[in-house]
């Protein structure tokens, strides 16, 4: 029967994918699904490659976590979304700490990015890397982070650029949650995306992140129209996160509404063509991150707890 990376194939994608994090790599009965290229032709690493795994004090990199993903990926023939450069969660103390100038903690920025980017440079499953994550509050401001505040918004095109320098070859793109549909926080996004185009800036992509609730999905037409307002940026555009949340205890009319959410997302990807992917953020209850997010909410994914597909699965297949 049909496989999700299969069926985006079909559907002119260039990939489905999952996140997937050290920890869950020695359950067997998960890892027989996870290297199936047929169901995921991509993965991100839900937490090795983030700041304080890979550069936990200053100047000590260590990529032992994110290799084994790198590994994987490779071993497995699926892409791979770098994930990320710059973020001001699991920021380590060392960098939050506001003890650096802005000359300083400007070049802390670049070495970081062009190490842990230059890391991975040249091999074939490299796809793209969330350069920045989440510098957006929900209003649409700039966030009040160490980057912000030390280097305000120069702190992105320098860390794009480190990336670009260290693998020109990489789709360089800004991640971000609550710019799934038309708004400040997704205007904010496509201002800055115009900004870095006219200063001739590397920026090849928009990541929207889909952690959404079951029900509270907009229209697909809502959906596809603010995709299509970043493409017409000259950018592309990928679910990077997906996932839909329900308040728990799950009922059969909560799955049955997810399995609709599912194919109204997926479907708003397919139907634009400069929208290149969708990851889910991990394919399975057993290690979704909602119930450690989100207190009484849960059963987000596509695959049960017991790794039995849901109708949220076939909810996938109808939407390509
Ligand atoms: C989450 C991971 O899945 C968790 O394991 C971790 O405890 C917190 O971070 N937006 C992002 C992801 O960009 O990196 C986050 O991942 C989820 C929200």
């Amino acid at each position: 029967s049909a496989q999700l990376h299969s069926v985006a194939k079909s559907a002119g994608k260039l990939y489905f994918g999952t996140a997937t994090d050290n920890p869950e790599l020695t359950d067997t009965a998960y890892t027989a699904i996870l290297h199936n290229a047929s169901e995921f032709g991509q993965i991100t690493a839900a937490n090795s490659m983030k700041w304080d795994a890979t550069e936990p004090s200053r100047g000590d990199f260590t990529f032992q976590n994110a290799d084994v993903i790198a590994q994987l990926a490779k071993t497995d023939g699926q892409l791979l979304r770098g994930h990320n450069c710059v973020w001001h969660e699991q920021l380590p103390s060392w960098v939050s700490s506001g003890n650096f100038n802005a000359a300083t903690l400007s070049s802390i920025l670049t070495t970081h990015c062009s190490t842990l980017v230059g890391r991975y440079k040249g091999q074939t499953c490299v796809y793209s890397w969330d350069v920045v994550n989440e510098p957006f509050n929900d209003d649409g401001s700039f966030g009040t982070d160490v980057f912000l505040t030390t280097l305000n918004t120069s702190y992105i095109p320098t860390a794009l650029n480190a990336a670009s320098s260290a693998d020109p070859n990489a789709k360089l793109y800004i991640n971000d949650f609550n710019i799934e549909s038309a708004g400040a926080k997704s205007t904010a996004m496509q201002t800055l995306i115009r900004s870095l185009k006219a200063s001739k800036t590397p920026i090849h992509g928009v990541g929207l992140q889909f952690h959404m609730i079951v029900g509270e999905v907009p229209t697909q037409s809502v959906l596809i129209q603010n995709l299509q307002a970043f493409t017409a940026l000259g950018i592309e555009v990928a679910i990077t996160e997906l996932d839909v949340r329900m308040t728990l205890p799950a009922t059969s009319a909560l799955l049955a509404q997810q399995q609709k959410d599912y194919t109204t997302i997926v479907g708003a990807c397919a139907a634009v063509s400069g929208c290149v992917g969708i990851t889910v953020w991990d394919f399975t209850d057993k290690f979704s991150w909602v119930p450690g997010a989100f207190a009484g909410q849960g059963e987000a994914c596509p695959w049960d707890a017991n790794l039995v597909k849901k109708p949220a699965y076939q909810g996938i297949i109808a939407g390509f």
